[in-house]
């Protein structure tokens, strides 16, 4: 008797420490847990939700996918980053402004009543399978004391591990609700430290990086040039976690807003160590009046996650872009000849009709009619008149852009055309009858960027405006096969004539944009088309479901856009990247051309001028290019050796059923003795597969430094590697590498 009441005082014990224990744990983390675990999980990555007693929603868990989704409960427990306290709001999945919450908002209202508070407590979810890799996951959160609700949306694509997610506000109310902050997504993450990896730029200077930890506070990316927002900040980032990820190590988040305009990105290491993400469109000068019942829909924010470092994060981007966003993305690309660089402003008829001739001579597809064939009372002579008038130039083309098509034709290529749709010069008939559908304050002097002011394509008639110019160009002419869209201004004195609501126009810009190109493509469906701006002052996914490819910079010196592409290729592939031979640049044209191949091949030169052996030489890059372009459209890309780290940059692309391979080496330093003392090490192909290894492209009269059919294995090629023998005189060389047979 004695002995059990022992026992049973020793297990009362045991118990309240137990208890204890489990109350000390759980006020820790905040987190006396009712509500069920909404796991999303993709092929390797979870992010887990859950609400706490408040019925509050909360990040519990972003990473790999664990083996048993009903651990996720578990986690919370295990963490003290956040507490009862002020902290418990920390891994919101949505974070409110007002009530308890004092930090970073997810969303900022004002009610009707004045009131600036607003709770959100989870109501439900649903899980609609959409086909067997994509599902759709729908949480619906209310506030409880005004008719206000949100629904979040996070769209998984399974194999791809990618994850779009955005939110939906509405409300009830009785009159119009203010939100002056509403982002697309929220997400909470729990690491030692956080690599940024940002870019800058400007024209000509795309995609700089930037790679710092984040220290506490709020580091914010955005935009505020209202069009173009690639030109001084691009919405695409990544994270990394603990330490900076390599390509094929670290945990690292590749991220960016699919939005055309002004974007924001706030990235807060908060009191707890915990990395806070909130993206989404900026609210800068944004306040948006919302009426009873209807949507506020924001844009995606896309990301993918690996525990494998950034070159397996980006081939994931990469198959999601093809097969699910880019236009065409699975599809092929033509080869062009652009005349902006060999003529400018400057061409008529006759020299119009003798570029065709040299874009069959050069053995391209498409030739490309840049900026400058239209306008009449103010011709388009230079880039201070003209813009808005889309009648061709009666002078330059007195039979007509038909004629050219027509021309084109005989010639057995294809023509395509440069519009910049959005733009209106101050010198043009457009500005003269309708300047109310022009961006401009009324009582301040206008201000312009290259000479001209952006249209307010919020408004739906400007919105006709635009696609008119697409049907008469496409009614008068059927034959056109590409379209180069361009976009030089940025936003200022942003007002509107047609807008009530001043701080609507930055947001319905672009939602007018969106529209316009959603009834172009609605009407011209499979026609291919360039998104430039300026340069790639606007290159993101937004804009890129309704193109084909983008512009990635008006800096065609090849040196440069070694380092350009090399960073787009993080986020962007290779199919959509268009690459031009110009005369920018020191380099011979082989390396010109070589830099150009590793994406879509265009040329902007004058071929008339070329030497005979690089007439020849270019001719020949054109059919060796079409050789290897599947594997560098639609294969996987390995970066080898970077250009910021080497003396050469060293990337291949392989294809799917790793049979064949093309790899590009360039000479990036040109000190003394600079080359490939190394061998560099191959990445992608089936160890125990032969792969015979020759080089292509090579100059006419020059001969490989390289024996001409050697044959390796895979693993040789990927664990030794192989020199492609980059010097000062062999500065970059192209190897095409093929299936030989198995071991
Ligand atoms: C800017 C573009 O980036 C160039 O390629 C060219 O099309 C010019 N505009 C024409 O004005």
């Amino acid at each position: 008797m004695e002995i059990s009441k022992t026992v049973a005082t020793k297990q009362a014990i045991k118990l309240t420490i137990v208890l204890i224990a489990f109350i000390i744990l759980s006020s820790f983390s905040g987190y006396t847990q009712k509500g069920t675990v909404i796991s999303i999980e993709s092929a390797h990555n979870a992010i887990a939700l859950q609400a706490d007693t408040g019925n509050r929603l909360g990040v519990i868990y972003f990473g790999t996918k664990l083996n048993n989704s009903a651990e996720y409960a578990s986690i919370p427990a295990t963490t003290k980053r956040q507490g009862s306290d002020y902290s418990s709001i920390f891994n919101s999945a949505y974070t409110p402004a007002g009530s308890r919450n004092l930090i970073e908002p997810a969303i900022q209202v004002t009610h009707i009543d004045g009131n600036t508070s607003l709770d959100l407590q989870y109501v439900n979810h649903t899980v609609k399978k959409i086909d067997n890799n994509v599902s759709l996951t729908t949480i619906l959160l209310k506030d409880p004391v005004y008719p206000l609700e949100v629904t979040l949306y996070y769209k998984v694509y399974q194999k791809e591990d990618v994850m779009e997610q955005w939110s939906v506000i509405r409300h009830k109310e009785k009159g119009n609700v203010i939100l002056q902050k509403f982002a697309s997504a929220n997400l909470f993450f729990s690491s030692e430290q956080y690599w940024l990896r940002q870019y800058h730029g400007d024209w000509a200077k795309e995609m700089q990086p930037e790679e710092t930890r984040l220290t506490p506070g709020i580091k914010v990316l955005d935009s505020k040039l209202g069009t173009r927002e690639n030109l001084y900040q691009p919405p695409s980032f990544m994270v990394s976690f603990n330490s900076p990820a390599t390509e094929d190590e670290g945990k690292v988040l590749l991220g960016s807003v699919e939005w055309s305009g002004n974007f924001r990105v706030d990235l807060e290491v908060d009191p707890l160590n915990n990395l806070r993400l909130i993206a989404g469109m900026n609210n800068f000068a944004s306040e948006y009046s919302l009426k009873p019942s209807e949507e506020f829909i924001t844009p995606a924010f896309l990301y993918t996650y690996s525990v494998n470092g950034k070159g397996e994060a980006s081939r994931h981007l990469h198959d999601w872009a093809r097969q699910y966003k880019i236009l065409n993305g699975k599809g092929s690309r033509e080869t062009l000849l652009n005349n902006w660089e060999s003529t400018f402003f400057d061409f008529n008829e006759t020299i119009l009709s003798a570029l065709l001739k040299d874009t069959k001579k050069l053995g391209v597809d498409v030739f490309l009619l840049d900026d400058g064939w239209f306008g009449n009372k103010y011709p388009r002579n230079s880039d201070n008149a003209g813009l808005g008038d889309w009648q061709e130039n009666r002078k330059k083309l007195p039979n007509g852009l038909g004629y050219l098509v027509k021309e084109a034709q005989k010639n057995g290529v294809k023509f395509g055309i440069w519009v910049e749709p959005e733009m209106v010069n101050p010198k043009s008939e457009l500005y003269e009858k309708h300047r109310d559908w022009v961006i401009r304050e009324p009582n301040r002097p206008e201000h312009l960027y290259r000479n001209q002011l952006v249209l307010d394509l919020s408004n739906p008639k400007v919105q006709n405006f635009l696609v008119s110019i697409f049907d008469t160009l496409f009614i008068k002419n059927p034959g056109l096969a590409f379209i180069k869209w361009d976009c030089n201004a940025v936003i200022y004195n942003a007002h509107s004539a047609y807008q009530q609501n001043q701080s609507h126009l930055y947001i319905d810009y672009v939602r007018g944009l969106y529209k316009v190109m959603e009834r172009v493509r609605a009407k011209y469906p499979k026609v291919p088309m360039m998104l430039c701006s300026g340069g790639g002052g606007r290159v993101d996914y937004g804009a890129l479901k309704y193109f084909t490819e983008f512009w990635v910079s008006d800096n065609t010196d090849p040196l440069e856009r070694i380092f350009m592409q090399y960073e787009y290729s993080y986020f962007f592939p290779a199919i959509a990247h268009d690459n031009h031979v110009t005369d920018w640049g020191k380099q011979p044209i082989k390396f010109r051309t070589d830099v150009a191949m590793m994406g879509k091949l265009g040329f902007d030169i004058v071929v008339n001028k070329l030497t005979e052996d690089d007439l020849k030489f270019c001719q020949q890059a054109v059919v060796n290019y079409k050789s290897v372009s599947d594997e560098v459209w639609h294969g996987d890309l390995y970066r080898l050796l970077s250009p910021r780290e080497n003396d050469l940059a060293s990337l291949m692309y392989v294809n799917k059923d790793q049979s064949k391979a093309v790899m590009f080496n360039y000479l990036v330093n040109n000190r003394y003795g600079a080359g490939s003392i190394l061998p560099v090490k191959l990445k992608g192909l089936q160890a125990d597969k032969k792969y015979s290894v020759k080089e292509i492209n090579l100059y006419p009269g020059t001969k490989s430094a390289l024996a001409e059919s050697a044959v390796f294995s895979g693993n040789y090629l990927m664990t030794i590697g192989f020199n492609p023998n980059i010097n000062v005189r062999r500065t970059s060389v192209i190897l095409e590498i093929n299936e030989s047979g198995s071991r």
